[in-house]
């Protein structure tokens, strides 16, 4: 028996070599190791062996069985695998194109500001968007009371802090910091507490531009502004300046550029007008130069507040603001 036992192993052994066909495996699986199969025949003469003789035949049984079970089951491992990697790599097919990430069009103008502003000479600065009402407001020549502060109303916290309704919350900050002469900008997020609609949202991106030095003027200014529009649209942007009113500069202006959505003809962005809002600026409020510890008798100033959103919108021709916080896919895929 134990010769039978010892000569169906080196037989199966021997079959097995050859195959690579995994159906063709488990038939020979079956034949040696099914309910059915040679083993088991084999082992229903047990019954003919002496009974002191059987725990060793036993013994040796088992362990015929436990070996062809692992070269079946390594065997018909070894099979699965090599089939499933000819079926996977085809090393003549193209190359899968994975899709990957890319920057929110909100940063990418942003980046392309920053980097026209520095080759200007400014040094691009970063500050809190939970605020202090003095930094937010009464810095900036806004008092308690004031009218100017309505149209700002913010979302207030405890201690009188706020989130910042604007980004001019830097400048008084940075003067305090970096004194004259000062060339700066500041991108970030600021808050309104408002309803929505296509043109307006409740957490939008701007842009402060400060410099502060000897002899500043209007016409500083303006040229600082048209060189950055054209390098932002890559092109002659039309512009107009009407007087504006802020507390922290003087004289003030609205700097508007003509729709680039609708290129002037009125759509829901620009309020049917033709011309969108896109930069208060004006020169920086002597009280503003004193609070950041500037003499106002020796230096002065301008400062602007450009909507980068408002911008981004322009230059993607996006029709309505809350797109770009929606975090859609289908949106942000278009850039
Ligand atoms: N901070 C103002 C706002 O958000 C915009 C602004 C106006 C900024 C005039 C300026 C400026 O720097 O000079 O409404």
């Amino acid at each position: 028996m134990e010769a039978k036992l010892k000569k169906l192993l080196s037989q199966a052994k021997e079959e097995v070599k050859e195959i690579k066909d995994s159906q063709i495996l488990a038939d020979l699986k079956n034949k040696y190791l099914g309910r059915k199969g040679d083993l088991a025949v084999l082992l229903k003469d047990i019954k003919n062996v002496a009974t002191e003789e059987r725990p060793v035949i036993g013994q040796i049984a088992n362990e015929v069985k436990k070996e062809l079970t692992h070269i079946f089951n390594k065997l018909e491992h070894s099979i699965n695998q090599d089939g499933a990697s000819d079926l996977d790599f085809d090393p003549t097919m193209p190359g899968v194109k994975r899709e990957i990430g890319h920057l929110h069009p909100n940063t990418r103008v942003q980046a392309e500001i920053e980097k026209a502003f520095a080759q200007m000479g400014f040094v691009v600065f970063d500050g809190p968007e939970l605020e202090s009402e003095y930094y937010n407001f009464t810095a900036l020549n806004i008092p308690e009371d004031h009218p100017a502060r309505d149209t700002q109303d913010t979302f207030w916290l405890e201690d009188n802090n706020v989130l910042r309704t604007h980004t001019s919350n830097l400048q008084v900050r940075m003067l305090e910091k970096y004194g004259a002469p000062f060339r700066g900008i500041f991108p970030g997020r600021a808050f309104r507490n408002e309803s929505t609609d296509a043109s307006h949202d409740h957490t939008f991106y701007q842009l402060e531009g400060l410099l502060v030095d000897k002899n500043i003027n209007i016409g500083h200014l303006i040229a600082v502004m048209k060189s950055l529009l054209s390098t932002v649209f890559q092109a002659e942007v039309t512009v107009r300046l009407r007087p504006g009113f802020f507390p922290f500069v003087e004289p003030g202006f609205e700097m508007d550029i003509k729709c680039l959505v609708c290129e002037g003809l009125g759509c829901p962005v620009c309020k049917q007008s033709g011309w969108v809002e896109l930069m208060p600026c004006g020169l920086v409020h002597p009280k503003v130069l004193e609070n950041g510890g500037v003499n106002s008798q020796e230096y002065s100033g301008f400062a602007f507040g450009l909507g980068l959103t408002r911008l981004v919108m322009m230059k993607y021709k996006i029709n309505d603001i809350r797109l770009l916080q929606s975090g859609d896919l289908r949106f942000l895929r278009q850039f």
